[in-house]
């Protein structure tokens, strides 16, 4: 039979192994085939290797893996011997598909924390309170029953539920792109000399002005009005509204998945005194920068508004904002580091309006609403989700949006603030391997059991390991002090309630461990507490 990929792989490349380009020595290639090979064949199909990036949210038509589309039809019917493979993955992005395999993507579970998911959105799906917008009454005409979830992590994992390919308008949600936009065309001191970087504390159409007559912040309508006014001022109409496409359509990774609704910048256009009287209200107070044109701005600000798209390029979005500028699917920078922090800053001060406060207090992330029901949240390091449901509440947020990121940080570390108390055991961090935190406890709390050192069980306790841990063989930390006779650790652990008499894989005790060592003392001690054999 053919040589297999691992016996090829264990002849020397030139007499040493090389790494390729993406730093890839030729044994990983064998083994990466080895795992999706099968059946003892010597290839596998392509279908082979999409089931196994789609596993861990990688989608087929992830850009970064510059497979053959063509292909992609047929991928049941292709075959790839090991030399195809190893094609795909040399010109693949980096180690994308060698981490995917390996399941070191930043969720490495990601079968569960989407199921998870899943669960959040089917229970907060039952809440029917809100309403949709009317002011603008175009949105007044969408189905307030949509719901859609998307999410995006940092190494471009993707999963989407419920209505994630219709298209919304992004309304606010412009605000914080907007932003960014003219962060990185100005800078921020020539931006603040013309907006806040406050919360203004009231609703997002507020007729108020700061104490220096400026909008209090970006994200709301005033200060918006103002950061469209900084957008590409040079530019005529048409090629200020294209650099903001040519914008979005980088932040959500080339998918030319950006719309135009039409009928609601009609609408809103007609409809818009309030901002109106905010554009007049910032001129008459010398807010805006020189030479700027007023009813053009506005004009401007309603087409952003009206700019549509789904939630799963909107989660890629999101992501590239936790991913510090660089599209997780592309890998290319949209904006530099320091835009973002700025944009994730006032996000979390002001994204929720006059539900900020209690937004960054109960839910602790950058976020931004939008009054046609959309939200993008943002979990620094490590993904993008965006959310679309059209019922609001009465400070414009989308009422399901805000339950689904209540429930979701109820159950996972996300908070702001849930890095304080790491290991938390009522929290799941979906960034440990499956087990990871039960597999890594147990372990440490033997060796530090079996060395003898207390001070190591100590810690372990108190980062809240469970002391009657056991390993995959049932082995706990008092079967290794009593084999090893260490009395100490064995009357701390009895001190702190441990189970006396667990039974390995082999059905020993621990004061079987203890006989088997001839350790008197530790024969002494666990029958003094009524150890059993
Ligand atoms: O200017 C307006 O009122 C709308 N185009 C945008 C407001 C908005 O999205 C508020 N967010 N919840």
């Amino acid at each position: 039979m053919a040589a297999t990929a691992k016996e090829k792989a264990n002849v020397k490349v030139n007499g040493s192994d090389r790494s390729d380009f993406n730093g890839m020595m030729e044994v990983e290639y064998s083994y990466l085939f080895e795992c999706l090979r099968k059946n003892k064949e010597d290839y596998i199909y392509l279908s082979d290797l999409i089931n196994a990036l789609e596993a861990v949210g990688i989608r087929e038509n992830d850009p970064r893996l510059k497979l053959d589309p063509a292909e992609l039809d047929i991928a049941p019917q292709v075959v790839l011997d090991y030399e195809k493979f190893k094609h795909i993955l040399k010109h693949s992005f980096g180690g994308l598909i060698k981490d995917a395999i390996q399941g070191n993507l930043i969720i490495p579970d990601f079968a569960s924390f989407c199921r998870e998911i899943t669960e959040i959105y089917e229970l907060t799906n039952k809440n029917k309170n809100g309403n949709v917008a009317t002011y603008i009454p175009q949105l007044g005409r969408v189905d307030p029953d949509k719901y859609a979830i998307s999410i995006c992590t940092v190494s471009g994992q993707q999963f989407s539920i419920g209505d994630s390919n219709e298209d919304f308008c992004i309304q606010s949600i412009c605000k914080p792109i907007n932003y960014c936009m003219v962060l990185e065309e100005h800078g921020e001191d020539i931006v603040h000399q013309h907006v806040g970087r406050e919360p203004s504390g009231i609703g997002f159409n507020g007729l108020v002005l700061n104490e220096n007559s400026l909008p209090h912040n970006p994200m709301i309508n005033a200060g918006a009005i103002m950061t469209c006014s900084m957008v590409k001022p040079e530019m005529d109409m048409a090629d200020r509204f294209e650099y903001v496409l040519n914008f979005w359509n980088k932040i959500t990774g080339n998918q030319n998945s950006l719309g135009f609704n039409n009928s609601v910048y009609l609408s809103e256009k007609e409809t818009a005194d309030r901002n109106f009287a905010l554009g007049y209200y910032m001129k008459e107070k010398g807010a805006f920068p020189e030479n700027t044109n007023l009813l053009s701005t506005l004009e401007f600000y309603f087409q952003c508004c009206s700019i549509q798209t789904d939630t799963n390029a909107m989660a890629i979005a999101a992501a590239t904002l936790a991913n510090s500028g660089i599209c997780p699917i592309t890998n290319e920078r949209a904006m530099e580091n320091n835009t973002v922090k700025n944009c994730l800053s006032l996000m979390n001060s002001c994204g929720m309006y006059d539900f900020s406060g209690e937004f960054a207090f109960t839910i602790g992330l950058p976020a931004k609403s939008g009054v046609a029901g959309g939200l993008m949240l943002v979990i620094p390091n490590l993904m993008g989700i965006a959310i679309w449901s059209p019922k609001l509440d009465k400070s414009g947020n989308s009422v399901k949006g805000i339950e689904f990121s209540k429930e979701l940080v109820k159950r996972y570390n996300f908070h702001i603030y849930d890095s304080l108390t790491l290991n938390n055991p009522d929290k799941k961090d979906p960034r440990l391997k499956r087990n990871e935190a039960k597999i890594d406890g147990a372990i440490s709390l033997n060796w530090a059991a079996s060395e003898g050192n207390l001070l190591e069980v100590q810690h372990i306790y108190a980062r809240g390991i469970d002391i009657n841990m056991a390993d995959y063989d049932g082995r706990t930390a008092l079967h290794l002090a009593a084999s090893e006779g260490h009395e100490h650790i064995i009357a701390y652990l009895i001190d702190k309630g441990v189970n006396l008499n667990p039974r390995d894989r082999w059905g020993n005790t621990p004061l079987q461990d203890a006989y088997k060592g001839n350790h008197d003392a530790t024969i002494l001690l666990l029958e003094a507490n009524h150890a059993l054999k």
